[in-house]
């Protein structure tokens, strides 16, 4: 019987970390070790799929920046194209793991299964994860239930949209959690279930940037003044995320300024720090009317790739409203 193809795209993280000693779990080198000596220790795999690795990168993922993303999605266009794959699954460090889901989740326009997939314990730990999450994300990355959903992330047998999970434990393997909208399905030995109907947020009509624009996070606290923010434009920030207190709350005394900052002709978008929930378009703030964005339930670093990918784009902010308002109903 044919074996299913799927492609393996390696890029680092505690999934091929190693410890000085096996009973060390938190204490390690994340990206020691190759995609394919971690393939080696799950022998199931080339088992049951026909398994090509590529790492186009090795790093930990708090190295990870935005350029590391077009070398991926390279990576991943490749897979797509070849006719022979019938799934994608991306290894990567769990702490800006949910960035680069996101990122793909938004930019790569395809019905085949991309699932990124990661490990909260080394390799070669005791504990570890990675053999059985890598298992799993192989899984449903040859399940056809899985076409058409975009960019999946498989953890602890729980599988999430790339949109709406997030890291919420530093070290607990039941790490990974979407808030909100729950996880759209599970996996155990093999077995996969969907809890909901495929669906996909629309991409951008994906362009290699020959550069990133510059958008950076300005989180607000009690006493928070405008420093942040004027070092951010004077560093040549094109966007900024305000992400703002409860309700993405603008504290009063610099609401002027980052109401200001579209004139200037640096994109604003208002989300919430640190907690879950649809910011409303209070009225109070007229966003609209400043042209300032709105991200409803989307985390401050979410927002970010947003407008990344929306101004490296050439979209305005009103054409990335739009596509975020889209994101919102259809992700
Ligand atoms: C990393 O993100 O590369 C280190 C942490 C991890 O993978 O869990």
């Amino acid at each position: 019987m044919t074996k299913p193809r799927l492609a393996l795209i390696g890029t680092g993280g505690t999934i091929a970390g190693a410890t000085s000693a096996a009973s060390v779990s938190t204490d390690y080198q994340p990206a020691s070790l190759s995609l394919a000596a971690v393939v080696d220790t799950v022998p199931e795999l080339r088992q049951r799929y026909d398994i090509e690795v590529t790492q186009p990168m090795q790093l930990a993922s708090y190295d990870v920046r935005p350029e590391h993303w077009l070398d991926l999605h390279a990576a991943v266009m490749k897979a797509v194209h070849n006719p022979d794959v019938v799934g994608i699954v991306v290894t990567h460090g769990t702490d800006t793991l949910e960035e680069t889901a996101t990122f793909l989740h938004l930019s790569v326009d395809t019905h085949k299964p991309i699932v990124v997939v990661g490990a909260m314990r080394p390799a070669t730990a005791y504990s570890a994860d990675g053999p059985a999450n890598l298992l799993d994300a192989c899984s449903v990355a040859a399940c056809p239930g899985a076409q058409g959903r975009g960019t999946l992330v498989v953890m602890n047998g729980r599988i999430h949209s790339g949109l709406w999970v997030g890291k919420r434990h530093v070290s607990s393997v039941e790490a990974f959690d979407s808030p909100l909208a729950g996880a759209v399905g599970e996996v155990a030995d093999q077995a996969v279930q969907w809890f909901r109907a495929a669906a996909r947020a629309p991409t951008v009509a994906w362009q290699t940037p020959a550069s990133w624009p510059r958008v950076d996070i300005a989180v607000a606290y009690a006493g928070v003044d405008e420093t942040a923010m004027r070092a951010f434009v004077a560093a040549g920030a094109q966007g900024i995320v305000h992400a703002g207190l409860g309700n993405a709350n603008t504290p009063t005394a610099y609401r002027a300024f980052i109401q200001s900052l579209p004139t200037q002709g640096v994109l604003v978008a208002r989300c919430a720090r640190f907690i879950t929930g649809s910011v409303t378009r209070a009225s109070v703030y007229a966003d609209a009317q400043h042209g300032i964005l709105t991200a409803g339930p989307l985390p401050p670093h979410k927002v970010r790739i947003v407008m990344l990918l929306g101004l490296a784009h050439g979209m305005d902010g009103p054409a990335i409203q739009a596509w975020i308002d889209q994101i919102l109903l259809t992700a």
